[in-house]
C-alpha cells in the first residue's frame, strides 16, 4: 500500500503499525488483511459503512479482541495485545462511545480513578485537582466546575471529561469511537477543536466517524474500510467528501459511469406508443412515473409491465 504524505507535510514519527489483521466471529469474516498505521501528532478518521470493520478493528488495538491473523508493531517493537491494561501500559487509550464515566462521582474523581494520586498514605484531592485545572486548560475545555458530578454535565462537556480522562497516562495513541454521534452544531465544533489540541500535543489520533463534514475538518489522513478491508487511504487535502463516499459504498467514478452505460445498453429509451386511461394498463405497457399519470408507454421487447 503506498504511504502518502502527511497533509502538513512534516515527517511524523510512526507510533503504530497494523499489518495483515484478520479477525473472523464464526462464519462472518470482520477483518481481513487490514493495514492501519498512527503518527504522532496526527489525526487518522477510520471510516466505513455499518458493520466495516471499524469497531472491530479498534477492538483489537485495546486489548477487547484477539486478533486470528497479522501483527503489530508498537514504536517499531512487534507487541501482542491480549488484554485493555496491555494496551494502556503501551500507551493506547480508548474513549469508548458510551464514554463509561460514573455519573454520580464529580470531574476530579472520574478522572483519576483507579489512578488516584496519594501522599503519605492519604489521598492527595489537591494535586489532582490542580492536574485536573491543567489537563482541561490545556484542552481549552469549558467545564463550570471540576467538582461538580459529571451528571449535570452537558453531552460535549461529558465527552471531554471522558477524553481529558484518557490522557491521564499520556497516552500515545488516542482511540475516538464516533465522539461527536450525540452533540449538537456548537458541542461538535468544540470537540474537533480538542481534538486538535490533542494533535498539537503530539498524540495520534484515531476519529472513528461517520460524519464526512467532521472528518475532513478535522482529520489529516482518512483510512476507508469496507466489507472488512481497507478500501482506500488518503490525505484528506487531496479529496472530496465524494471520494470518500464513493469509497464507503464501493462505488467508483468508473463504476458509477459503467452501471450508467450497462443499464441504458440494455433498456433504450422506447417511443410513447400510447396514451390512455390510467387503470386500463395492458401487459406490455410501462407505467409512467407520478406526475404524469394517465400517460404511459409500451416496454421494450422481452419486458412485461411494470
Ligand atoms: N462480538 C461479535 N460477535 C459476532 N460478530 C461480531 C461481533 N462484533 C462484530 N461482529 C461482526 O463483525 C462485523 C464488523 O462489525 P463492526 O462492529 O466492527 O463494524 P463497524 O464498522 O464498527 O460498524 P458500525 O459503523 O455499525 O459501528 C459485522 O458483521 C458484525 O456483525
Ligand atoms: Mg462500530
Amino acid at each position: 500500500m503506498s504511504m502518502p504524505s502527511p497533509r502538513a507535510g512534516r515527517a511524523r514519527e510512526r507510533v503504530l503499525t497494523m499489518r495483515g489483521i484478520g479477525k473472523h466471529f464464526g462464519a462472518v469474516k470482520a477483518l481481513t488483511d487490514v493495514e492501519f498505521w498512527v503518527d504522532a501528532g496526527e489525526v487518522v478518521a477510520l471510516v466505513g459503512d455499518n458493520g466495516a470493520g471499524k469497531s472491530t478493528l479498534v477492538k483489537v488495538l485495546s486489548g477487547v479482541h484477539a486478533p486470528d491473523a497479522g501483527t503489530i508493531e508498537f514504536d517499531g517493537d512487534p507487541v501482542e495485545i491480549h488484554t485493555p491494561a496491555d494496551a494502556q501500559d503501551l500507551g493506547i487509550a480508548t474513549v469508548f462511545q458510551d464514554l463509561a464515566l460514573c455519573d454520580n462521582l464529580d470531574v476530579v474523581a472520574n478522572l483519576w480513578l483507579g489512578r488516584e494520586l496519594v501522599t503519605e498514605g492519604m489521598l492527595d484531592e489537591v494535586g489532582m485537582e490542580e492536574r485536573t485545572w491543567t489537563l482541561l486548560r490545556e484542552l481549552s475545555a469549558k467545564v463550570p466546575s471540576v467538582r461538580i458530578p459529571v451528571a449535570s454535565l452537558s453531552g460535549g462537556q461529558r465527552q471531554t471529561v471522558a477524553i481529558a480522562r484518557s490522557l491521564i497516562g499520556e497516552p500515545r495513541v488516542i482511540i475516538l469511537d464516533e465522539p461527536t454521534a450525540a452533540l449538537g452544531v456548537a458541542q461538535t465544533a468544540e470537540l474537533l477543536n480538542l481534538i486538535e489540541r490533542l494533535r498539537e500535543r503530539g498524540h495520534g489520533v484515531v476519529l472513528i466517524s461517520h460524519n464526512m463534514a467532521d472528518v475532513m475538518a478535522v482529520a489529516d489522513r482518512v483510512v476507508v474500510l469496507r466489507l472488512g478491508r481497507n478500501n482506500g487511504e488518503y490525505n484528506v487535502a487531496d479529496i472530496t467528501s465524494e471520494t470518500l463516499i464513493a469509497a464507503i459504498t464501493g462505488a467508483s467514478d468508473i463504476t458509477m459511469r459503467r452501471r450508467v452505460e450497462d443499464a441504458a445498453r440494455r433498456a433504450p429509451a422506447p417511443e410513447p406508443v400510447a396514451v390512455m386511461d390510467d387503470d386500463e394498463t395492458p401487459a406490455g405497457i410501462i407505467r409512467l412515473p407520478e406526475g404524469r399519470a394517465g400517460r404511459t408507454r409500451r416496454a421494450p421487447r422481452g419486458r412485461s409491465g411494470a
